[in-house]
């Protein structure tokens, strides 16, 4: 596919692992391997923790909402709020970078700032953020609000994360002299007050955590619809997305590279990272046998709720071996509605037939097979311009991913594709981003 700009020589992939415990694929948490006890377990985070920055990984991940109740995804029931897990977690790790989901639709720009300088001081620097809006209707029921439209929840995106970098800034770098000499702990004139009057936040104060580490957390930004993409363009360092099939994602790709040049930044001051859900076997017939098993492992009721989650519509009231129906377009999640209903009419596909692929991968790219045949379809992806990187979706933990880091990894590593050991200390070293400078004033 022609672009308009050259991939760096000696370039290499970026891995992130998306923990949803006990894991993606519906079914994965009934798989014999699949740790449900101790719920929500911290000693399997640490594992995957440990895991991934034994394989080297750039980051971990861990996504969020606000919604709980029986007919839920098992990884969204029960689970640990993000910023206080994480903290856990860096006091374990080294290395590993350590991402999390905050909404701008459902906090303050205040807390969410500084949460996140404060775990980029705990980590040394390796904290990212994950930017979303929060799609879905049923997450307002906790807060006793309305739940905004999609252009509006967008606009309140654009204003947050402006209010966030600005409390971000509140200090220069070396304001935190501790001078005993002189008596001064700050250094006069290191403090600028953030003035900030927006449609939706106003900030009229400044954050009393110092600058941080990477002075930003890395922004990261996972919606895939034009205003998603808009924003990514403007804001983000890392840009997760749903995509299954490689001409569809090396469009997104150049479009999204296209958007990033057209804002006056770099191509690669923004990484496009797609997710991935391997099934791992040691040999192609093992992939399979899990793979169907997982799938025998999932409950229809579920998968019906899941479903129409993902479509926006009750699809319950559609016949499971019909045709998918013509669904108009929602307030809720654009991008993946419209992923899932191009595939299944690329791919002629029954409900039932979409429902097993969303209650597997939600639309993710799936490739199943053994080490070799999985790191083949990552590094056509890599090199032939779909991906930075990917954000790796284990079926169930941690067996799932305990095996792609020892059985996948290496063979990335044999072809140059992914780094042997760590070169550098932050989160934003690792993916080659710059440290970011506090703008002209
Ligand atoms: C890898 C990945 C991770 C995501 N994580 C979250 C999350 O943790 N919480 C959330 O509310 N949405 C999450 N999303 C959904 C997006 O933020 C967004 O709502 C969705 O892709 C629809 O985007 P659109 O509204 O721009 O179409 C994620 C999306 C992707 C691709």
């Amino acid at each position: 596919m022609k672009q308009d700009f050259e991939p760096k020589p000696g370039r290499q992939m970026r891995l992130g692992v998306f923990v949803q415990t006990p894991g993606h694929h519906v079914g994965g948490w009934r798989h014999p391997d699949a740790t449900v006890e101790g719920w929500p377990n911290l000693g399997l985070m640490q594992h995957i923790a440990a895991t991934a920055e034994r394989g080297k990984f750039d980051m971990f991940f861990l996504g969020d909402g606000f919604a709980t109740g029986y007919g839920e995804h098992p990884s969204t029931i029960g689970k640990f709020e993000p910023l206080t897990l994480l903290a856990a977690l860096a006091m374990g790790t080294k290395k590993l970078g350590l991402a999390a989901t905050a909404s701008t639709t459902y906090a303050e720009p205040y807390h969410v700032a500084r949460g996140f300088a404060s775990l980029d001081h705990i980590s040394g620097g390796r904290v990212g953020w994950n930017v979303v809006t929060t799609a879905y209707a049923k997450s307002s029921a906790v807060f006793g609000r309305q739940h905004p439209p999609h252009a509006e929840r967008y606009a309140m995106a654009e204003e947050f994360v402006e209010a966030c970098r600005l409390l971000w800034d509140s200090w220069d770098d070396d304001a935190f002299i501790g001078d005993k000499k002189a008596g001064q702990f700050v250094r006069p004139g290191s403090l600028h007050i953030p003035d900030f009057r927006g449609k939706y936040f106003t900030i009229e104060g400044a954050l009393n955590v110092p600058r941080s580490p990477q002075g930003h957390p890395v922004l990261i930004q996972a919606g895939s619809s034009g205003p998603g993409q808009a924003l990514a363009a403007r804001i983000a360092d890392v840009v997760f997305t749903a995509q299954n099939d490689l001409g569809e994602a090396q469009a997104f790709y150049a479009g999204m590279k296209a958007q990033l040049l057209e804002q006056g930044r770099g191509a690669d001051e923004a990484l496009v990272m797609p997710g991935v859900m391997p099934v791992v076997g040691r040999t192609e017939r093992e992939a399979c046998e899990i793979f169907a098993e997982l799938n025998r492992n999932i409950d229809t009721a579920q998968a019906f709720t899941v479903l129409s989650e993902r479509l926006g519509a009750d699809m319950s009231v559609h016949p499971l071996d019909g045709p998918v129906p013509d669904i108009p377009e929602t307030e809720h999640l654009k991008s993946r509605a419209a992923l899932l209903l191009q595939m299944a009419r690329r791919e002629n596909l029954t409900l039932r037939e979409l429902f097993h692929r969303v209650a597997a991968a939600r639309g993710h790219l799936l490739p199943i097979g053994t080490p070799v045949q999985i790191a083949d379809v990552l590094e056509r992806w890599f090199r032939d311009g779909a991906a930075d990187g990917f954000n790796v979706m284990p079926p169930f933990f941690p067996r799932q991913f305990d095996d792609f880091v020892k059985l996948v990894v290496p063979i990335l590593q044999e072809r140059g594709l992914f780094r042997a050991d760590y070169t550098g200390a932050t989160l934003r070293d690792h993916l080659g981003l710059a440290r970011k400078r506090i703008a002209a004033r």
